[in-house]
C-alpha cells in the first residue's frame, strides 16, 4: 500500500489508450491510492464512465455542471482535495488546451484551476507527436513544471510504429509512487551490486549462489525513487530493469568486481547486495568435461575478491553498505562483517526468512546500534532502507 492515502484525479481523455487507464485505476487502488476519476467527452467514446465507477468505487465525473457538486464548483473542489493529477492518456488536443490555459470542458479546468502537480502521459499517433505544434506544446508544459511520462515507442493502434504509446499502466504506477517518495537521495550518485554470479566449472556448468535478485532490484527502485542516479551491476537473474536505472550485466564475479571497481570511485553510494561466489575454478575447461574420462575431475578453487571490502578501502570510499546472509547468529556474524570489511552500516537478514520470496525481515547494524524492521515485502523494506541510508548520508 505505498499510496495510502493519497488522492490522485486521473483525468481520462479520447484516444484508444483509455483502456489501459482503467486497469490504471486498479493499480493505483490497489497501492491506497482514492481515484477520483474525470473524464473528457472524448474519452466516453472508448470507456464508459461505468467501468471507472466501479474500478475506483466513486462518482466518474465529466461534466462541468455536474449537478452532484451542490455549489457547481466542481473544478476547484475536485482538484483541490487532489495531491495529484493525473492525465492519462493525454491527447495532443488536451496537451494543446493545457498548454494554452484553456478551460473550455471539466478535465481542463480542473487542471487550470489545480493548486497541486500535474502529470501526463501523452497518446496518440507517432505523426501527432512528432508535429511542430505538439513539439511546441510539450516544451510549453515542461516550462510550465508539467511531468510528461513517456510516451513509449511501438506498435501502434493505427496499425503504423514509432513514439507516441501511452506507457504501460505499471510504469505510470511506478511514476506515481516515485512522485510520492521523498526525494531523500537527491543528486546522489549509487551503485549496488544484486544477484548472484556463475563461476563456469566448463562451458555449461559451474558453481553459483542460491540468489533471486529481488531485494538488490527492489532497493535499485526505492533508490531511483528517492531520486539518486542509480546503476545496478547484476548477476544472471531473470527480473526486469526498474525504470530509469542503468543495469550493467555481469556473469562471475571477476566481472562484476570489474564493473564495479571501474565505477566506484565516481559514486558517493556502494550497497553490495550480491551473492558474490567466494571462490572461482581456476582450471575452468574450455571444453565440456566428460564422464567417461575416468574419475571425478578435479576442480581447483581460488578465492575471489572481496568487491565491498575493496570498495570501502578505497582512499575515496563511497558510502558502503553490505548484507548478510546468515543461517543463524545473525546479530554475532553480521556485526563481524561489518567491521572486518569497514562499512558503516550492513544489513542482516536470516536465509530462511526471505530467500527467493517477495517478503523478508531485515536487521540493520550501524554505528548507532541495531535497527530490527518488522517484516515486510521487499519493496517495502528497501524502501526503509534507502530512508536509513538517506538519513546517514544526508550531511555528506
Ligand atoms: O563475506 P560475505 O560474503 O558474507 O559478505 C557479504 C557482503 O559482502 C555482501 O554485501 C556481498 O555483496 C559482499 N561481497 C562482495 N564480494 C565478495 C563477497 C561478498 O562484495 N567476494
Amino acid at each position: 500500500m505505498e499510496l495510502k492515502g493519497k488522492r490522485v484525479v486521473l483525468g481520462v481523455t479520447g484516444g484508444i489508450a483509455a483502456y489501459k487507464a482503467a486497469e490504471l485505476v486498479r493499480l493505483l487502488v490497489r497501492q491506497g491510492a482514492e481515484v477520483q476519476v474525470a473524464m473528457t467527452e472524448g474519452a466516453s467514446h472508448f470507456v464508459t464512465a461505468t467501468t471507472f465507477q466501479a474500478l475506483s468505487g466513486r462518482p466518474v465525473f465529466t461534466d462541468q455542471w455536474d449537478a452532484r457538486m451542490p455549489n457547481a464548483m466542481a473544478h476547484i473542489d475536485l482538484s483541490r482535495q487532489a495531491d495529484l493529477i493525473l492525465v492519462a492518456p493525454a491527447s495532443a488536443d488536451f496537451l494543446a488546451r493545457v498548454a494554452n490555459g484553456m478551460a473550455d470542458d471539466l478535465l481542463a479546468t480542473m487542471v487550470l484551476a489545480r493548486d497541486c502537480p500535474l502529470l501526463v502521459a501523452p497518446a496518440m499517433n507517432r505523426q501527432m507527436w512528432e508535429n511542430p505544434a505538439t513539439r511546441r506544446n510539450v516544451a510549453q508544459l515542461q516550462a510550465d513544471d508539467v511531468g510528461i511520462l513517456g510516451p513509449a515507442c511501438g506498435e501502434q493502434a493505427c496499425g503504423e510504429v514509432g513514439a507516441g504509446r501511452m506507457l504501460e499502466p505499471e510504469e505510470i504506477l511506478d511514476e506515481v509512487q516515485s512522485f510520492f517518495t521523498p526525494k531523500l537521495l537527491a543528486g546522489k550518485k549509487l551503485l549496488l551490486t544484486a544477484g548472484p554470479t556463475f563461476e563456469a566449472i566448463d562451458p555449461v556448468r559451474g558453481i553459483t549462489n542460491l540468489s533471486s535478485g529481488r531485494m538488490g532490484f527492489a532497493l535499485a527502485r526505492a533508490a531511483r525513487q528517492a531520486g539518486a542516479e542509480v546503476t545496478l551491476v547484476s548477476g544472471p537473474v531473470a527480473l526486469p530493469t526498474p525504470a530509469g536505472v542503468e543495469r550493467i550485466d555481469v556473469r562471475s564475479a571477476l566481472d562484476m568486481h570489474a564493473a564495479v571497481m571501474a565505477r566506484a570511485g565516481a559514486v558517493d553510494i556502494f550497497v553490495g547486495v550480491a551473492a558474490v561466489a567466494d571462490y572461482r575454478v581456476a582450471n575452468a575447461a574450455d571444453h565440456k568435461l566428460k564422464k567417461d574420462l575416468g574419475g571425478v575431475p578435479p576442480i581447483e578453487l581460488v578465492e575471489n575478491p572481496d568487491i565491498l571490502a575493496e570498495v570501502a578501502a578505497l582512499a575515496e570510499a563511497p558510502f558502503c553498505v553490505g548484507f548478510a546472509a546468515e543461517s543463524r547468529n545473525l546479530d554475532e556474524y553480521a556485526q563481524a562483517k561489518r567491521r572486518k570489511k569497514n562499512i558503516p552500516l550492513i544489513v542482516g537478514n536470516l536465509i530462511q526468512d526471505g530467500f527467493g520470496g517477495d517478503d523478508n525481515r531485515l536487521v540493520l547494524f550501524d554505528e548507532n546500534g541495531v535497527h530490527p524492521l518488522p517484516p515486510a515485502a521487499k519493496s517495502v523494506l528497501a524502501r526503509q532502507l534507502i530512508e536509513h541510508i538517506g538519513q546517514l548520508t544526508g550531511n555528506k
